[in-house]
């Protein structure tokens, strides 16, 4: 007898929406039918819904160790599995950062079984650990910073880069500004006058900065024709660039907060929208919608940066960069298909199979026969406000915080059971680490 089934839905595959009912058995999806009619232990109705592959967030900081008290595994994977995110990959630029395998073990522990959704993790290169990523197993890939952000995590040297593409074994996610582009900066604009004007995040941090690293690591990456994802393009510039490199090993993704805010987003945020990179150009908000449509960027992820209020709050100088992301990556992808902006298909290629893909994370990310079942219901008529006081994020605040947004997740499947529903979590199971494929 089936376990669940999800009958009369609006089936979201990779390649378009067709109605029928999915079957599950001990976590998987045995059957995609038009209309099955044996037994099953539950049968949910989802006439009128839509049933879309789990969402994995192949980007998002969960602060543990060290920053608790932004995040924890508990809270940020409660917020996850509220809004469809069934997985998400974690990144290592922690206190301390996770540089050795041993730190990543400890990680390990400290997870446990204290994630409802299911997870990955990065491991975070410098310019003296390449040996230890000879020694790992079962990561989703190496995670570069070529310029400096939250938590000091850097490689500096080109012999550093070339020796982790050369290994070959793990995708390499790399956060492109290039640091010496910053610094160069940093030095013309460190005058009082240039800091009191509202935008000053976005201009001493410019797009040739990014473009600077995008292009360098791009050409390093093609002479070892190396597996490389560039974390969180924000410009015009990037995407030409990406049009020339992009191919099944270069690929890119963007944030829903480059995608929703722009340069004047800061009279309302201030600091909230201290980001690195930073809010860009109406026009470069413009590119990267282009770029969703044609094809150039194969990814959204949040990268979800948890910070306290009275943090982000604080003066420019003290207020850490990073927003929040987790809870809203979806409900906001979804108000922009009503909008028209891109397709509900698409958005499961952006936000569920094509993280899966790249990052080579086994039996994820499509409704398909023999892949687990990690499934969201959607209704795309409901209407919410984002409100700081609902959300589950133990940083209590979001950048989209009195948004009117259409289409929500309702119901949160993870393994083929039914975790959130009802605006409540009704089941205590817990999320598995991905199997990543090598
Ligand atoms: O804005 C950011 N916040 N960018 C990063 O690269 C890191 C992140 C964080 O961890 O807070
Ligand atoms: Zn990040």
């Amino acid at each position: 007898m089936a376990d669940l089934v999800l009958k009369k839905g609006r089936i979201v595959f990779p390649d378009g929406i067709r109605e029928g009912d999915v079957v599950i058995e001990r976590g998987v999806i045995v059957e995609i039918t038009p209309d099955y009619k044996e037994e099953a232990k539950r049968v949910i109705d989802c006439t009128g819904k839509y049933i879309f592959p789990g969402v994995i967030d192949a980007h998002v900081h969960m602060r543990v160790p060290g920053g608790e008290y932004k995040e924890d595994f508990t809270t940020g994977s409660m917020a996850a599995i509220s809004a469809g995110v069934t997985g998400f990959l974690d990144m290592p630029n922690n206190s301390p950062p996770i540089i050795s395998k041993k730190m990543l073990g400890e990680k390990r522990d400290l997870i446990g079984d204290n994630s409802f959704a299911n997870y990955g993790f990065f491991f975070g290169a410098t310019d003296d650990n390449v040996d230890e990523i000879k020694r790992l197993s079962n990561i989703a890939g190496i995670k570069v910073y070529m310029g400096e952000s939250t938590g000091n995590l850097i490689v500096r040297k080109d012999e550093t880069l070339e020796n982790i593409f050369s290994h070959g074994k793990f995708p390499v996610v790399v956060h492109a500004e290039s640091q010496e582009c910053l610094e160069r900066f940093a030095a013309e604009y460190a005058g009082e006058d240039a800091r009191a004007r509202s935008d000053y995040h976005s201009v001493v941090r410019p797009p040739e900065c990014a473009r600077e690293a995008v292009k360098h690591v791009l050409h390093l990456a093609k002479k070892y024709d190396a597996s490389v994802h560039i974390a969180h393009i924000t410009t015009a510039e990037e995407l030409d660039i990406m049009r020339k490199f992009a191919s099944e090993k270069v690929t890119c993704e963007v944030t829903p907060h480059h995608l929703m805010f722009d340069t004047t987003s800061y009279e309302k945020l201030s600091n909230r929208i201290k980001i690195n990179p930073p809010v860009r150009s109406k026009e470069d908000v413009e590119a990267l919608w282009g770029g969703i449509s044609d094809g150039t960027i194969s990814i959204v992820a949040s990268d979800h940066a948890p910070h306290l209020l009275n943090e982000k709050d604080a003066p420019y100088a003290e207020c850490p960069a990073g927003v929040p992301g987790i809870e809203t990556i979806l409900p906001v992808m979804l108000d922009a298909v009503n909008k028209g902006l891109v397709n509900l298909d698409r958005v499961a290629q952006l936000l569920s199979q094509k993280p899966a893909e790249i990052f080579h994370i086994k039996n994820k990310g499509k409704i398909e026969l023999n892949y687990d079942a990690d499934l969201v219901i959607l209704d795309m008529d409901l209407e919410k406000v984002v409100e700081n006081s609902k959300l589950l994020t133990k940083c209590a605040w979001s950048p989209f915080e009195g948004m009117t947004l259409k289409g929500w997740p309702v119901t949160t499947i993870v393994g083929g059971d039914v975790i959130y529903e009802d605006s409540k979590f009704v089941s205590a199971r817990r999320g598995r680490e991905f199997n990543f494929e090598e």
